[in-house]
Parts: C-alpha cells; structure tokens; sequence
C-alpha cells in the first residue's frame, strides 16, 4: 500500500451534516465528518489526549469531538476546547492529529492521504465524461476479500475474459491486437476483439454488426489505485467504468465503482445495468479473492508473466517507482508495532510544523537516488 495518492473515503450522501463517519484506509483509521460551512474534513481518527476513536464523538458546531474527555479538533486537526481545562485555557501546541486535503466529486469524499505539498500531488483523476450531455453515471460500492493490486491487476488483464466471464462468451485474447501504452502515472492496455457471439451477451441490441473493429476494450491504471475500462460495444454505444479503490487494509478492498454510459440512458436502466456489471465483477472476484499468495509477490521470479501480462508488468514497474519515492507502506514494521504502536500517514502540514504526536506510519525506505515526482499524467485534471 502506498501514501501519497488520493483515495475514496466514504459516499458524500453518507456524511451528513452532523455525522461522524469512520474509514480504515491503507489499514489505518480516519474519521470523515463536515464543517460548520458544510466542507468535509478527513482527520486521523486517534485522539492524541489517550487514544480516543475519534469517531464515537459529537460533531459539535463543525468540530469532532472525542468520546472520552470532550477534547474537540476542527476540520485542519487542531485542538480548538480541552473542556477539563475551560474555555478559556491555552491548548498545548502538540494537541493536534494528521488533517488530509480533501476533493469532493462524483458522489465521493477523497481524501489526498500523504504529505506532498499541493504541487507535487498527483492529481485525483477526472472522469471526462462526468454530466457531459448523452452520458449517465451510476455509482455503487461493494467489498472485496482481496488486496487491492491484485484487483487493479485484474482490471489490467485482457486474457482473463474469456475464462473468468461467461456473459461475454467467446471472447479471445489475440496478443497481436493488444496495445500497451504508458506514461509517468498510467498505462493502459486496448485490445480489439471480436464482438461475442450472437445470443451470448444480454445487450445483444447495442451492438452494431456492420462494423465489427468497433469492438473493443481498454483497461488502463492512474496512479496505485484507480482503474479505468472502457467498452466499445459499437461506435454509438460505450460504457466507462471508473474503480476508484480504497485499500481497507492489505487483504480487503472497497470498490467505489462509477459506471458511465452514453446508452440506455433512462433512469429505470440503471439497476438493470448494476445487475449485469455487479454479476461480471462477481466473477472475477471469485478468482481475485483465492489468489496464492494474497498479495502480489514481491519477486518477479515467483510468477511467470507472459504477453498478455504486459500492462500489469507497466503498473508494478510505477509501483517500484513509487516505492523507491519512498511512498509505500512497511507491511512488516506497521504489523510488528500493531496494538503498541498508533499510527496516522502524515499529513501536508508535517512538512511544515513540528511535535506531532500520533508515529508516521513506517514507510519502506526512499531509495538514494529517487528523482523529482513525475509531472502529471493524461487524464489528469
Ligand atoms: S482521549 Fe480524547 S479527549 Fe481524552
Ligand atoms: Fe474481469
């Protein structure tokens, strides 16, 4: 699991004014909750008083307020009230917990979870198609018994259809129609295939036999945890499917899933359109959810890639990347330390301001000679 990358923390219409809502994201906790204004704010869910879960507290005039002593913290972190102290009292400049920025869009509150200054986060990936006219979106969440790269990797992967989707019948892999580009925070695969047999997909009415090279597929990453598929079922009719994914902890994964479609555009489709692409993501998750070993390994020899493996050989080389940045989780240090240790990733203000007192989360060391970041990527906003 990685810092520094912008991940979904809970649904907008989940965080009700008032609301305190918990997250475990890269497996560790975070509250979600609004300001008096209505802004939504994402703090490290740890009282820094004893160790309070932030979100068991009030919200009291936008601020959350611990369970255990009342100490209240506003929407950047800060303690604002020690009531043991009164009103008036001076609060100790280290009563203060991680504060993330935070987008919300698309129905979504995300929240940027590292501490890189504004200009040098990547970006939180635009979804182009998002209320343009002729285009509607459905947004749904569902969980996964899985880690994350293992998920994004599936998404990656063009050679699975045809075993692992039997709605999408024959569907075969041809490694000379596959195309795998790449940039600093992406790559993406296309594949163009022949369109299914007649009778084997249950929108049979979309597609448009005349020209059959407008059948195709691209399956690309942005950063380490957004997926983007695109499906061409002719030239008119085309559906996008965005995974932003929240890594809960390195075995289980939340799927923030924005389907996008320029067809069947009524309302009354869109749970139809949910059961079909909730029964596919079904499919792959009854093989995703058994994979040996449960996370990707950490060796290149303890699997055998092969062509069609080539977008998931893109997305760990970024992975490698990122690590050498210094920007992935030490697994075997945060399990080590689990229950004597309390964790929050750092914030942006920890580049700027002392005496924090939750650790940094363990991170796996920068390799010596990492770069500057990379600038922005296509698709980026
Ligand atoms: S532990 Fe939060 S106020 Fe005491
Ligand atoms: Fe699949």
């Amino acid at each position: 699991m990685y810092i520094n990358f912008w991940y979904p923390v809970c649904l907008a219409a989940d965080l009700a004014p008032g609301a305190a809502v918990k997250a475990r994201i890269l497996g560790l906790p975070f509250v979600a909750f609004r300001g008096a204004d209505g802004q939504a704010h994402v703090l490290a869910d740890t009282c820094v008083h004893r160790g309070g879960a932030l979100h068991k507290g009030r919200v009291v005039d936008g601020r959350i307020a611990c369970p255990y002593h009342g100490w209240q913290f506003d929407g950047t972190g800060r303690c604002t009230l020690i009531p043991s102290l009164g009103a008036d009292a001076a609060i100790p400049a280290r009563a203060k917990v991680d504060a993330y920025p935070v987008i919300e869009r698309y129905g979504i509150v995300f929240a940027f979870l590292g501490d890189l200054p504004e200009a040098e986060r990547p970006p939180l990936y635009t979804v182009p198609e998002y209320d343009q006219p002729g285009w509607r979106s459905d947004l749904v969440t569902f969980d996964i018994d899985a880690y994350f790269e293992r998920s994004i990797e599936n998404g990656l992967d063009p050679v699975h259809n045809e075993f692992v989707h039997k709605l999408q019948g024959n569907i075969r892999f041809r490694p000379e129609r596959m195309q795998v580009s790449s940039d600093e925070l992406s790559s993406t695969v296309f594949v163009r295939m022949d369109p299914p047999k007649k009778g084997t997909t249950q929108l049979e009415h979309l597609r448009n036999d005349d020209n059959p090279e407008d059948f195709g597929a691209s399956s690309g990453h942005y950063g380490a945890n957004t997926l983007i598929t695109r499906i061409s079922l002719s030239r008119e009719n085309k559906f996008v499917q965005y995974f932003f994914e929240q890594p809960i902890d390195d075995g289980h994964t939340r799927i923030f899933f924005i389907n996008m479609r320029n067809c069947m555009l009524e309302e009354a489709n869109d749970a139809r359109m949910r059961q079909i692409n909730l029964a596919i993501a079904d499919e792959d998750i009854s093989v995703i959810t058994r994979l040996n070993p449960v996370r990707t390994p950490e060796s290149s020899t303890k699997e055998v890639l092969v062509v069609g493996d080539e977008a998931i050989g893109r997305y760990r080389q970024h992975l490698t990347e990122w690590e050498q940045r210094g920007w992935r989780i030490d697994l075997a240090a945060l399990r080590a330390n689990a229950g004597d240790v309390a964790y929050a990733v750092p914030c942006p203000a920890r580049r700027t301001s002392r005496n924090w007192v939750l650790d940094a989360v363990p991170l796996v060391p920068a390799a010596a000679d990492a770069g500057a970041r990379p600038s922005a990527g296509e698709g980026a906003a």
